[in-house]
């Protein structure tokens, strides 16, 4: 039995990118595996800091969590505030983890360039903060989209760094997992090659949006003015389409458009018609369950209050190991 660790940011709804990078992962291994899902709230605050949203925005990825099927009586799920033994290691990661590797770290460099107003040291140490997170349950495996898996590699370097400094083989190292082996990145409506809701909110297709609101973001995505000659590399944006609809649709569609597309009789509005229903019918149980779900706050509170327990345990018991090994001693 593996020891799973995982966790998702709370700036928001969830979209599809974060369903098929991470969240189909959890469901395959939630019952399988010693498993933890957070909700990484203080990662949040490196981008989103605004106080009125916090709470909603920590109750909306529990709710699709839970409404997406994770089975809280299986893993342990917690918010990430509530274990202050993440700050306690985030802490002792960070001396010895080095400025320059750090700044050098992708996520890193797009945030700055992104967002140039606001360079926070939060930022800049966001991955010893996950690497926080995972190494505090001693987890092995990670699952997460193709994004993380610099960050992945960036906690590998850290828990093996510790363990030669203290001359301890304590920490095992964590790796970014996907069943479907490799790991996968969903591509955003706007023809960028990642749904994300940070840059352009028309880019992703929410588990929680209306099917009105689907269509209308399907239909505006992104083409071109067709193929001209017979199995002609795909652009960007129109192969963007086409591997959303690997994830959403039937194999056979896929191929049914795809050989459309090959023979140069593709029709773009038929094609997204297809795939707006297809994420529609993907979606429409999620909806119901994510409305009943935000609306039974005592449901809510009592998951909470396991997990937070079930974390806690496990988390006091790294860092009263950790203390020791670094040399801390009570009077
Ligand atoms: P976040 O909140 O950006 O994304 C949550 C998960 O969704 C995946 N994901 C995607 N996968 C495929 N295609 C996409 N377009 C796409 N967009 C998002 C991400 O890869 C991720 O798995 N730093 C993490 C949260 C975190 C964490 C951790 C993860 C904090 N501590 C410890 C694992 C272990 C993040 O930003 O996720």
């Amino acid at each position: 039995m593996e020891t799973v660790v995982s966790g998702i940011r709370s700036t928001g709804n969830l979209h599809l990118g974060n369903y098929f990078g991470a969240i189909k992962n959890f469901l395959k291994m939630q019952h399988e595996h010693r498993c933890f899902f957070f909700i990484a709230d203080y990662h949040s605050l490196t981008t989103h800091p605004t106080p009125k949203d916090l709470h909603n925005n920590v109750k909306q990825v529990l709710v699709e969590y839970l409404a997406c099927g994770i089975d809280p009586e299986a893993v342990t799920m917690y918010i990430q505030s509530d274990i202050p033994e993440t700050t306690e290691l985030y802490l002792m990661l960070n001396m010895n983890a080095y400025v320059g590797e750090l700044e050098r770290c992708t996520s890193f460099k797009e945030k700055i360039r992104k967002h140039p107003e606001n360079i926070n040291a939060g930022l800049l140490t966001y991955p010893v903060l996950m690497a926080a997170d995972v190494l505090l349950h001693k987890g092995t495996k990670v699952p997460v989209g193709k994004d993380q898996e610099q960050h992945l590699e960036m906690t590998r370097t850290f828990a093996n760094r510790f363990n030669r400094m203290y001359k301890k083989e304590y920490f095992p190292e964590p790796y970014a997992f996907n069943f479907g082996e490799e790991l996968i990145k969903i591509p955003g409506l706007d023809g960028s090659t990642k749904m994300s809701k940070s840059d352009n909110e028309n880019s992703a297709i929410f588990l929680a949006d209306e099917p009105e609101v689907i269509r209308k973001k399907v239909m505006r995505a992104v083409t071109d003015a067709g193929p001209t000659k017979p199995n002609q590399e795909k652009p960007q944006a129109v192969e963007n389409l086409f591997n959303l609809m690997l994830a959403l649709s039937s194999k056979e569609t896929y191929e049914h458009f795809n050989e459309l597309y090959n023979t140069c009789q593709v029709r773009y509005g038929d094609m997204k018609k297809q795939l707006a229903e297809d994420a529609i019918i993907f979606t429409n149980p999620l909806r119901e369950k994510i409305k009943e779900l935000l609306s039974n706050d005592e449901y809510l509170r009592k998951v909470l209050k396991t997990g937070t327990e079930k974390a806690r345990e496990s988390a006091s018991k790294t860092i009263r190991e950790v203390r020791e090994i670094m040399g801390f001693k009570s009077f």
